[in-house]
């Protein structure tokens, strides 16, 4: 250890900075962002907000803003009984879920979690379906529900063109999961094949979802001025209520649509060049999806562990850390987990975990070295929350000028282990959105199994809707005899 650096241990924080923490710091200043830059940014995701939602623009938009066919958020008179699948992360779930009118509830009866081996990912769309199917045929077993004909909400998080409420195509895979045969294809179809191959139980009318708009929905059954949801997980995402009149790849003028942002797409036409560092370069480049989903890859689950571990490497290299030892865990891509990355910055026991997680690694490390980890989690990490609250600020923005507001009061539903787990994410984005968006008060309800709830919330919306037009039918078929 330097003397520089002994006084700086000695001093806590009011010490003077060694050569080394000047040289982390350099090294980090390309991931700090003005309010400045994080405000021409926001600015910029409106432009491709705009271009997504345009009747010709949209087909090279990057943004891709997709219509969902969700055309209304609750209104507390749905109810009954659901099955709820959720795809989308590191595991597949499914869910027996009863919306209770009286209670206002959306009770998760039982629920089952089944892995999704990495061959599965990487296989054939057939075999991902039948997996699929089977775990849920399982499950209905065990629940004693084989017999009965539940209608299905199906949270599939990923980019879909969706058709129709029960018609939805990939437009491709994120996130790691690469299965062929499915970019294309409807996967209700897919699923439905899948169901009728077990051959031993069926399900009712399916519901299609992205977590985005399962979280909003499953948040809007408690608080119904929930009009926007938002993941910051293993991906991230975000859908608002837009106006019709504004979706002009949909027929009709009149009321609101649910629209899927698709943001983490947002630079993959370059127009983020200028803030990705090279670590960011890096880290798309050794994906398994090179140049697409160029924001997400600066901002979630899948991704923060990687941009740090290639940050410690290289600063290694450069003999900044460990004395230059680089161990070849460290050099073993995935090996920085994301989950570190709060575990280091968790007040009282971080720097407890700092020490376990290098050594962990095979890294020889000094008291400055733990601190300039702590800093290089802290920079990387907050980067994220303060991209993910200029994104946030150009939807809450928009919705406020749609409706010609002075201020705009509204509810953000939110999922995801980033923003459910990472100590200081939730307060960091909260801080920038305020100052991003000044005419928005934003309320944030956070989700628990929002995505497999939401799904039956969805299936539960579009029966009553699909009810009370046959009333409205009905008492016009009653006026005609009437007249
Ligand atoms: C997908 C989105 C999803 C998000 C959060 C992204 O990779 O494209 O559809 O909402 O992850 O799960």
């Amino acid at each position: 250890m330097s003397t520089d650096v002994q006084r700086n241990v000695q001093n806590g924080k009011n010490h003077r900075m060694s050569k080394d923490e000047t040289e982390v710091k350099r090294f980090l200043e390309p991931f700090r962002l003005s309010q400045k830059t994080l405000q021409d940014i926001s600015s910029r995701l409106t432009q491709d907000m705009i271009k997504g939602l345009g009747r010709h623009s949209h087909h090279k938009a990057p943004v891709k803003m997709l219509p969902t066919f969700v055309r209304a958020t609750p209104d507390g008179t749905e109810k009954g009984d659901f099955l709820a699948l959720d795809l989308g992360g590191t595991n597949f779930r499914v869910l027996h879920v009863r919306v209770n009118e009286d209670e206002k509830s959306v009770l998760k009866m039982d629920s089952e979690i089944c892995a999704i081996p990495q061959e599965i990912m990487t296989g054939t769309g057939e075999q991902l379906f039948d997996h699929i199917a089977a775990c849920l045929g399982t499950f209905l077993e065990k629940q004693g529900l084989k017999e009965q004909v539940l209608p299905l909400g199906f949270t599939f998080s990923f980019p879909c063109e969706q058709k129709e409420i029960d018609k939805s195509i990939l437009i491709r895979w994120t996130k790691g999961f690469n299965c062929s045969g499915v970019e294309g294809r409807d996967v209700v179809q897919l699923l439905k094949e899948a169901v009728r191959r077990q051959g031993d139980y069926e399900i009712g009318t399916v519901a299609m979802v992205n977590d985005t708009v399962g979280t909003m929905m499953s948040c809007g059954y408690r608080d119904q001025s929930c009009e926007i949801g938002m993941i910051i997980g293993t991906g991230t995402n975000a859908c608002y209520m837009e106006e019709m009149c504004n979706v002009k790849r949909v027929e009709g003028e009149g009321g609101r649509m649910c629209i899927n942002t698709e943001w983490g797409g947002f630079g993959d036409d370059g127009s983020l060049r200028d803030i990705q560092t090279q670590f960011d370069l890096e880290v798309d480049r050794s994906s398994i999806n090179p140049g697409v989903h160029i924001f997400e890859k600066m901002i979630s689950g899948m991704y923060l562990g990687e941009i740090v571990r290639l940050l410690l490497v290289k600063m290694t290299e450069d003999k900044i850390l460990f004395s230059g030892k680089v161990s070849e865990k460290l050099r073993t891509s995935g090996a920085f987990l994301t989950k570190f990355i709060s575990e280091i910055e968790q007040e009282g026991s971080g720097e407890e975990n700092t020490k376990r997680i290098l050594s962990d690694l095979g890294l020889q490390w000094s008291t400055a070295d733990l601190r300039a980890v702590h800093l290089i989690c802290d920079t990387v990490s907050s980067r994220s929350a303060q991209l993910c609250a200029a994104a946030l600020a150009a939807v809450a923005n928009r919705i406020c000028t749609n409706r010609g507001l002075d201020h705009l009061d509204t509810t953000v539903g939110v999922d995801g282990t980033v923003f459910k787990k990472h100590p200081t994410f939730s307060a960091e984005l909260r801080s920038m959105v305020h100052k991003l968006a000044p005419k928005c008060t934003l309320k944030f309800i956070v989700s628990e199994d929002g995505s497999g709830k939401g799904a039956a919330m969805v299936t539960a919306v579009a029966q009553r809707i699909a009810a009370q037009s046959h009333l409205i039918d009905d008492s016009d078929e009653d006026e005609l005899e009437e007249n």
